[in-house]
Parts: C-alpha cells; structure tokens; sequence
C-alpha cells in the first residue's frame, strides 16, 4: 500500500502549510496532497477550503484577497504558519522529488468557484520548476479533469468522486488515469476486470480529524483494503504507517 500524507502530517500540524508538509518530508511516503485555489490577484494558493473561515483568523472568500492580504493572516493553530503559496511548496519539495522520488498529488479546489485559467496556470508552473514528472493532478470537477487531459495527454490526473464506481465513470469519459474515491465507498468488487488504473482512497475528518482538533483517528485494515484494490491511502497521519526517512 503507498501512503501519502493528506494535506501535510495535518493530524500534528496545521493543514496545507509549510510545517505541515516539512514533517511529510521526515517519512517514507509515496508522496503529499494539498489544495489549490487562486487570490483575487491570480496568485496559485495552497488551502483547502473556498473561505478563510475555518484555517484562518479572517472570514470570506479566497478569491476575494491579495496574496499578501491573504500571507497576512494567522494560521489557526499555529500564528506563525501563513497560508503558502503553491510556488512555496514546489521549493520545499523539489529537492525530495530529485533524490527520492516523493510525488505530489495537486488538488485544484475549482467545483464551487471555477477558477478559469486555473489548469493552464498550474502547469505553466510545474513546468517552470521542472516538475512535470512528479505530479498527480486531481479535482473533484470532472470537467477540469476532462480538460486537463485534453490539453495535455500525458498528464496524470485522477478522477475524484465518492463512489468508485462514478471515478471509473468519470475515467473512462475523460482519459483520466486514477480513481481518487472516499476509501468507505470502494464500490467495484471487480475493478481489476474493467481497470487497472491505481486506486487512491481518501478519508474525511469524522474518522481523521485535523490539527489542533485531535481526538481519535481509525487505524486503515491495509490488507483489507489491498484485496479490494485499492493501491494507495491518503492519511492525516501517515507516521502511523511508514518510518521515518532515513
Ligand atoms: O484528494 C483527496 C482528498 O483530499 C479529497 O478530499 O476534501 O480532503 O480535499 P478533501
Ligand atoms: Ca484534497
């Protein structure tokens, strides 16, 4: 089973910030998932939600901030986070990518506000930073999936839905290369007679809650989750599934 760390170590510490995917780097993960979405002057920011309302000590829109209005708020949690930009991250990581082959899977956060231009602007990105072959691209929207295989073939992009089933749907409509389903809606009990695309299941904050909230996380039947294909998990909290890098 390949584990990536879902939005950083963000069982420990904060969600989709630079300390959050600095502890990721310590473990020997498959890759980090984090969440895009733009500033109201076009900047490509790491967060995951539409609204600063919850990971933040402002309210309102992600869109409806600059940059640095945006650089400017505290990080609930921890004051001195700030809310990292993607060109922030990819300097982070680069460096692990080269060496180790940690991957990163970008979410672009674009079903509630479109973000046109969103795609283009990410890849011109990685591109720049010479990234290309270490990114999974993924969105809950499957007319963005659709167009970033459209655009570019050989991208890899995974088909985000709860069911399975509807990623295999989405899939096999667009060209995308993945199913990113919620882990307890893995469907297809014979997914390998139709597909053999990787299976990346996420999970949601009832069973993996978040920095500073705590409490409780469930601990995955890997073996279980293997026999009904899936390949990958995407965790809080991945120190409880692979040791440290070396
Ligand atoms: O990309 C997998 C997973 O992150 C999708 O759900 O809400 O955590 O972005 P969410
Ligand atoms: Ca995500």
């Amino acid at each position: 089973m390949k584990i990536w760390a879902h939005r950083g170590c963000s069982y420990r510490f904060p969600e989709n910030t630079l300390s959050s995917f600095r502890e990721a780097l310590e473990y020997e993960i498959t890759g980090i998932e984090l969440d895009i979405q733009l500033s109201k002057d076009g900047e490509i920011v790491v967060i995951h939600d539409e609204t600063v309302d919850r990971t933040t000590d402002h309210t309102g829109y992600v869109k409806d901030y600059t940059l640095a209005e945006l650089q400017a708020m505290k990080i609930r949690g921890d004051e001195n986070e700030h809310v990292p930009t993607i060109r922030e991250v990819l300097e982070l990581i680069r460096e692990d990518c080269f060496s180790r082959g940690i991957l990163l899977n970008i979410e672009l956060k674009n079903s509630e506000v479109r973000y046109e231009g969103m795609e283009q602007m990410i890849l011109d990105l990685v591109k720049e930073y010479d990234m290309e072959p270490y990114i999974i691209y993924s969105s809950f929207n499957p007319e963005s999936v659709a167009q970033l295989k459209k655009m570019r073939p050989d991208l890899h992009v995974g088909a985000l839905a709860e069911y399975e089933s509807r990623c295999l749907e989405i899939c096999e409509a667009s060209g995308a290369d993945a199913l990113h389903p919620f882990i307890k809606r893995i469907d297809i009990p014979d997914l390998r007679i139709r597909s053999d695309r990787p299976v990346r299941a996420w999970n949601v904050w009832q069973f993996e809650p978040f920095y500073p909230d705590g409490g409780d996380i469930e601990i995955q039947d890997l073996p279980a989750l293997e026999a009904v294909g899936v390949t990958d998990i995407f965790t809080n909290a991945p120190e409880l599934y692979v040791s440290r890098h070396a």
